[in-house]
Parts: C-alpha cells; sequence; structure tokens
C-alpha cells in the first residue's frame, strides 16, 4: 500500500462503545514532521465525547470481567498476528505520522505486537493463593480481580508500543478502557483500534479519542468515580499534574515519566561495543525516547577515543525523510521541540562546550536537527540535568568509579542507566549502587516485552511488560474462610 492508500484505509474517528463516531470538537489535523504538511485530519473529542467513551466502558466492564481468560488471550493473539502480517502498511503510517525511519518503525511494529504476544500468554496465568492461617484456625483465601475501567494516556514518540504495553495487560486482566493517544500521532493507535475490534474486542471495551485539548477531556474522566485506573507515559511535569488531579478519585496510577539516562563507560569497556551501541542507546527515535542515553560519562583515559569514535559514527548517519530506505535520521516531531534540543545546546556552548559534530538547526522544511557531539560539557550544564529528547550526544570525563556513579545518581530522574566494563565486579558494584529502575550492562537497549520496564525518583513508578505488568491492572481480594 503506498501512502495515500494506508491514510485513506485507517480510520479517523473516535470509537465508542464499538461505533465509529465525529467528535462534538470538529477535527483536528495530523501533520508529517518531516514536511510539515497535513496528512489527514482525525476527529477532535470534547468532554462529552470523553464521558461517553467511559459510559461506555463502565457499561462494558461487568461482562467482559467474567470472560474466560483464554477467550481474552485469543483476542490478544489474533491481535498480535494481524499487527505481523501487516507490518510494513502500519510501519509507514507511523513513519508518515511520527517521522521516525521506516527500518524503526518496522521494529517498533514488531515490539508493540509482542505485547500483545506477551500479554495473550499471561491472561490465562492470572492466579490466587489458598493458605492456613498461622494459628491453624481458618484459611486465607486471595484472588485477583479486574481494577475496572482504566484511561490509557500514551505519548507520540512510540505511537503504537506505548499502547499496546497499556492495552495489552488491561485486555488480559479484564480491565475496559478509554485510550487517548497523543493528538501528533493518533493514526497508528486508530489504526490499532480497528485491528482488536477485528480480532473480536467486545464493543465498549477499548474506547479510542484523540483531542486537540487533552487537559479539557482528561479531568473530568479523573473525577468521575467510575474510572478505577490511570496509566500515563509522558514528562514527569504532565505526570506530576495528572496525579494531583487523579488524588481526588484515588485512582490506581502506573506513571512512566522522564528520564536522564547516564550512559557509563569504563576505561576496560570494549570501546568498539561501546560505540556500536550508543549509537543505538542515543539514536534509537532520533533521540526522542525516555530511556535516550542523555549523557556520557567515558573515564578519562579513553575518554577522547570514545568522543572521537562516536564522532565518526554519528557523522555518517543519513539525514531525510523516514519513508526513504536508506535514511537513518528523521526528524523531530515539531517546531517546539527542536526549538528546545537548539536552546539546550546553546546553553551547554555557552558554557564551554566543544560541538564535534552537528549542532546548527539546517535551513528548509520539516524539523530536522542534525547529529551531534559534544565534548568538553561542563558540570552544571542544562543537558547533563534535563531530557534532551534530541540527537545529541554530550562526553564528559570521569577518573574514578566513585566519580562516575556520583555523576550518574546526580539526577532528579532514575529510569534506565547504561555501564560499559569488562570486569564484573565493577559491574555488579556499579549496577548495585545505581539509582534507576532499569540497567543496560554492555547492551544499548533495555526495552523487551518480557522484561518489567519502569523507573525510580521522578521517573515514576509502576512497571510495564514482564510478570508485573498484568499486576497493575489487578486488584487483589482476600477473604477469611471459617471452616
Ligand atoms: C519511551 O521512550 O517512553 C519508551 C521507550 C521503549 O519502550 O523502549
Amino acid at each position: 500500500m503506498d501512502e495515500r492508500g494506508i491514510l485513506n484505509a485507517t480510520p479517523t474517528q473516535l470509537l465508542i462503545g464499538g461505533g465509529w463516531r465525529d467528535g462534538s470538537a470538529g477535527r483536528l489535523p495530523v501533520e508529517d514532521p518531516s514536511t510539515g504538511e497535513v496528512l489527514c485530519e482525525v476527529a477532535d473529542a470534547s468532554a462529552g465525547d470523553a464521558l461517553a467513551a467511559l459510559d461506555a466502558a463502565a457499561a462494558a466492564q461487568g461482562a467482559w470481567a467474567s470472560t474466560a481468560p483464554r477467550e481474552r488471550g485469543e483476542i490478544l493473539r489474533r491481535a498480535f498476528d494481524a499487527m505481523i502480517d501487516r507490518r510494513e502498511e502500519l510501519a509507514l503510517l507511523m513513519t508518515l505520522e511520527m517521522g521516525k525511519n521506516i527500518g524503526e518503525s518496522r521494529a517498533e511494529i514488531t515490539y508493540a505486537a509482542e505485547f500483545l504476544r506477551w500479554f495473550s500468554e499471561e491472561a490465562v496465568r492470572i492466579s490466587g493463593r489458598w493458605s492456613n492461617e498461622p494459628s491453624g484456625a481458618g484459611r486465607l483465601l486471595t484472588m485477583k480481580q479486574p481494577v475496572g475501567p482504566c484511561l490509557l494516556i500514551t505519548p507520540w514518540n512510540f505511537p503504537a508500543a506505548m499502547g499496546t504495553r497499556k492495552i495489552g495487560p488491561a485486555v488480559a486482566a479484564g480491565c475496559t478502557m478509554v485510550v487517548k493517544p497523543a493528538k501528533q500521532t493518533p493514526l497508528s493507535m486508530l489504526a490499532l483500534a480497528g485491528i482488536l475490534t477485528e480480532a473480536g474486542l467486545p464493543d465498549g471495551v477499548l474506547n479510542l479519542i484523540v483531542s486537540s485539548k487533552s487537559g479539557s477531556i482528561v479531568a473530568p474522566l479523573l473525577a468521575d468515580q467510575r474510572l478505577r485506573k490511570l496509566s500515563f507515559t509522558g514528562s514527569t511535569e504532565v505526570g506530576r499534574l495528572l496525579m494531583e488531579q487523579a488524588s481526588g478519585n484515588l485512582l490506581r496510577l502506573s506513571m512512566e515519566l522522564g528520564g536522564n539516562a547516564p550512559y557509563l563507560v569504563f576505561g576496560d569497556a570494549d570501546l568498539d561495543a561501546a560505540v556500536e551501541q550508543a549509537l543505538i542507546a542515543k539514536m534509537r527515535n532520533m533521540g526522542q525516547s525516555c530511556v535516550a542515553a542523555n549523557r556520557f560519562h567515558v573515564h578519562e583515559s579513553v575518554a577522547g577515543e570514545f568522543a572521537r569514535r562516536l564522532t565518526d559514527r554519528m557523522g555518517r548517519l543519513r539525514t531525510g525523510r523516514g519513508t526513504e530506505e536508506g535514511v537513518d535520521v528523521g526528524p523531530l516531531i515539531d517546531a517546539d521541540q527542536r526549538s528546545k534540543v537548539a536552546e539546550l545546546v546553546g546553553d551547554a556552548v555557552d558554557r564551554g562546550a566543544s560541538i564535534e559534530l552537528g549542532g546548527v538547526v539546517p535551513p528548509g522544511r520539516g524539523w530536522f536537527y542534525p547529529p551531534t557531539v559534544l565534548s568538553g560539557v561542563r558540570p552544571g550544564t542544562r543537558l547533563l540535568r534535563e531530557e534532551i529528547f534530541g540527537p545529541v550526544a554530550p562526553v564528559a570525563p570521569f577518573s574514578s568509579d566513585e566519580e562516575a556513579l556520583a555523576a550518574a545518581n546526580d539526577s532528579e530522574f532514575g529510569l534506565v542507566a547504561y555501564v560499559f566494563t569488562r570486569d564484573v565486579k565493577r559491574a555488579l558494584r556499579v549496577v548495585e549502587g545505581l539509582q534507576s529502575g532499569m540497567v543496560g550492562l554492555n547492551k544499548g537497549l533495555v526495552s523487551n516485552p518480557a522484561a518489567p520496564f519502569g523507573g525510580v525518583k521522578q521517573s515514576g513508578f509502576g512497571r510495564e511488560g514482564g510478570f508485573e505488568g498484568i499486576e497493575e491492572y489487578l486488584a487483589t481480594k482476600y477473604v477469611a474462610v471459617d471452616l
């Protein structure tokens, strides 16, 4: 299917109670970030539409909770198969609305589909416990039940995978849901909603709303007592605000927020591997990922060589429209994101950093920013503290393990850290000392549907994927049994 074909085949309305319908707030444009041109328009939901979506989720909850786990698992499995079958067109759709290169979009479709497969297998493993009271007098029965209707808010950077890693466990656990994708990238989620419907998901289990004014449709949902859970992936700033709004209703929360991943390269590291993996950790999604390596702390004995090799590798990447085969680096999502990246680079240079590569906004259409390497980055520089969300690699030297660990932990965030060393004892010492929810040990990519993804500190709480992922959608009921 070509670009126009896939756009024409993708639903553009809201999905509420099993029916596709227009939004009461009109329509909103979806843009191609590599040209700034409008690709299509989709329905724009009002607060009334959002509440109608919750009405549908609440009405479907009882029947859905009592379906057989196998039935829920098989719906997910069929949706997994359909995503894999349609990988090529879904990848094209994602590249069009988000900009990442087509190879990365294909990889994301596979990654996204794997969450559905993983949770199709977990649906049938929800278990409880039967045990004796310590006194022997009675019995303790615990069972797991679906939390209830959920609001799932997903970001623009991984338009499919951030959806399936919430939708997969919610479906498997027996929860109904209202899904709200980011307004910049609603098309992947609209296509996914179509796939889940075709896979047999009953009406009202998944309701999808898109909005140009998120705050105005999310607040009434969070205040509605029928909603029982919020799962959010996005910035720490917005996460805090949502937590405040959710507190009135004491919602169960999963918060996957910002990151500021340190990438530690020790003097004994395999430098070839450290550079190759750095390319993945930094350049996946043009750096627009909460697990992107944000700052490279490199032992002073190899810092110069590491920066030189990284500059060489990043300098060979090809920038362009992500739909073209062979393009490595697509545009950033929008003008605001590009301005923020340029501002952070400007701050580093003002404070004495040297530009080894890139660092200049190119002329022409689209929100492109070149792969950039900065050396001699001084402590206190903003991009060592703030999430960059762009293809910029600051390299700062350290002289001891203690200094490296202190620098790594000197952040309000704690999502992921990367460690490169050949010394097992050093590796384990450093891994234990890192304040992060995840660590990549001699590996620049930690994301895996079978693993618990999530952070500590201001990076949030809750885990997505792995055995832990489904627990976020289950409530424990305990029964005291008198025999
Ligand atoms: C994210 O950037 O929010 C998630 C990235 C991933 O799952 O790999």
